[in-house]
């Protein structure tokens, strides 16, 4: 490898959010280990791809990449594969890709400056992989946020939910929490540096369990954890993503109603309407048990938008079982939904399943829930017209003249403004909605 005034790196990313406030914390870590991030593998010394392996298609991008640049290998270029599919296959893909020098999965960042160090001194094959053993979190004060007013804080890593289809338990490791004071302190010291927006992250958020008392003398619900975020001084947003439809309790809902800045809106994935395929999906709650979370939402101060995954195509997944998603998504009325064709995992138990129904049938599946759900949200977003919203400002479209906004209920709404308004990223304002589309509103300032 180059010297160490030429050390770089180049990081691409893949996959969850989870990944992507992950690569935040890797960057930050290189950075204060003396590398320099560049924006293309032809710059860097150091090559590393923090990866998803969620479904088959994310998992063979990586393989794709690696096959792609190997011819730099013989330049000193090192590559190093992070995440998910580095914790899934392990020493593996040194054996499929013999130029990769590093596999690390995310339970083992903490040993990154320790495992570079080895690269450098020339070291061949350089491993981090924790087979969820570790109790601790990626903890650390070097951070490199990449958005200066919204940022992400992880507050619960891994999974024991253990979903039949899914990967994560085996990616991610075992759940485990922060302390909710270190969760605190880390919003109050992004307040400090003028953040305005907290996205609180974990794969179950709502799981989150606090393992110490601190100086409070009291462990905090997930509830109370999102309840003292929301009133750190300068925080005007909270979000939280993904919540487990097990662990949704009502206090969560009180806590919106109580707090102003916690933001009105709730990922909630359903997965499947049907009572059979969630009972074959181990999902651990049943249709009326989901539609019950979803009555206390509805019963919110608040109007609170409500936004969900689903699965198409899981093992033995019948015509009858794809109607009663189709009636679900009626019944709740999503404002956004995102959809998955089945992909059968390693390690995952429905893998024991064969996979009957044919890609194609997956596929009509998918359209035809697509087409309903924009419909759905045709209607849904109509009913904003006329209505005034907040909006922090996320940049400018200059070929549309626009500005690019997002509301409480995590909406974009793009608006026009008086030429002589100089707005700036990050600011709130207010935007009167004067047209929808199935996935945005449009509108103009209020000035
Ligand atoms: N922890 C979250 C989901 C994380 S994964 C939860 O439990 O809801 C994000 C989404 O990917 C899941 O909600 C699911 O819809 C989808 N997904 C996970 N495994 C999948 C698989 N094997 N095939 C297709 N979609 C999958
Ligand atoms: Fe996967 Fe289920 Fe855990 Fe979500 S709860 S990460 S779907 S195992
Ligand atoms: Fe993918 Fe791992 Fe996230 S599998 S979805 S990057 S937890």
């Amino acid at each position: 490898m180059a010297d160490d005034s030429q050390k770089t790196f180049y990081l691409e990313t893949f996959g969850c959010q989870m990944n992507a406030h992950d690569s935040e914390k890797v960057v930050g870590t290189l950075v204060s280990e003396g590398y320099r991030q560049v924006p293309t593998v032809e710059e860097a010394g150091l090559v590393l791809y923090n990866t998803c392996s969620i479904r088959d298609k994310a998992e063979q991008k990586v393989f794709n990449r690696l096959s792609d640049y190997k011819k730099f290998y013989k330049q000193g270029k090192r590559f190093g594969v992070l995440g998910c599919v580095a914790q899934q296959e392990g020493e593996k893909i040194f054996e499929r890709a013999p130029h990769v020098s590093m596999v690390c999965g995310s339970a083992s960042y903490r040993d990154l400056p320790q495992m570079l160090i080895q690269i450098e001194a020339g070291k061949q094959r350089v491993t981090g992989l924790d087979d969820r053993e570790t109790d601790e979190c990626f903890e650390t004060e070097f951070t490199a946020r990449t958005n200066p007013h919204r940022g992400y804080i992880t507050i619960i890593e891994g999974c024991d939910k253990f979903c039949a289809y899914c990967v994560v338990p085996f990616t991610r490791g075992k759940e485990r929490s922060r302390t909710s004071e270190s969760v605190l302190a880390e919003a109050r010291q992004m307040a400090d540096l003028g953040y305005t927006e907290i996205q609180l992250l974990g794969q179950n958020v709502n799981s989150y369990k606090d393992p110490d008392c601190g100086s409070s003398g009291k462990k905090r619900t997930f509830a109370e954890l999102l309840a003292a975020v929301g009133v750190v001084p300068g925080i005007r947003r909270v979000r939280f993503t993904t919540s487990h439809p097990r662990d949704f309790g009502r206090d969560i809902i009180d806590a919106i109603d109580a707090v102003p800045t916690l933001c009105d809106h709730v990922h909630l994935p359903v997965q499947s309407g049907s009572d059979r395929v969630l009972n074959a999906m181990q999902r651990l709650y049943t249709r009326e048990q989901y539609l019950e979370r979803i009555s206390w939402m509805k019963a919110a101060r608040r109007p609170i938008s409500i936004t969900s995954d689903v699965i198409v195509g899981f093992p033995g997944e019948t015509e009858e079982d794809f109607a009663q998603t189709l009636a679900l998504l009626d019944e709740v009325g999503y404002d956004a939904v995102f959809t998955f064709k089945y992909s059968p995992r390693p390690n995952t138990p429905s893998l024991a399943l064969e996979d009957a129904i044919p890609d194609q049938e997956k596929s009509r599946r998918l359209e035809v829930l697509m087409a309903r759900q924009r419909e759905i949200q045709i209607t849904r977003y109509k009913k904003y017209i006329g209505e005034t919203l907040e909006v922090m400002v996320e940049g400018r479209n200059e070929a549309r003249k626009q500005w690019i906004g997002r509301t409480s209920h995590n909406k974009t709404l793009n608006f026009s403004a008086p030429e002589t308004s100089a707005l700036q990223p990050g600011s709130y304002v207010n935007v009167r909605a004067t047209q929808s589309f199935p996935n945005s509103l449009l509108g103009e300032l209020v000035v």
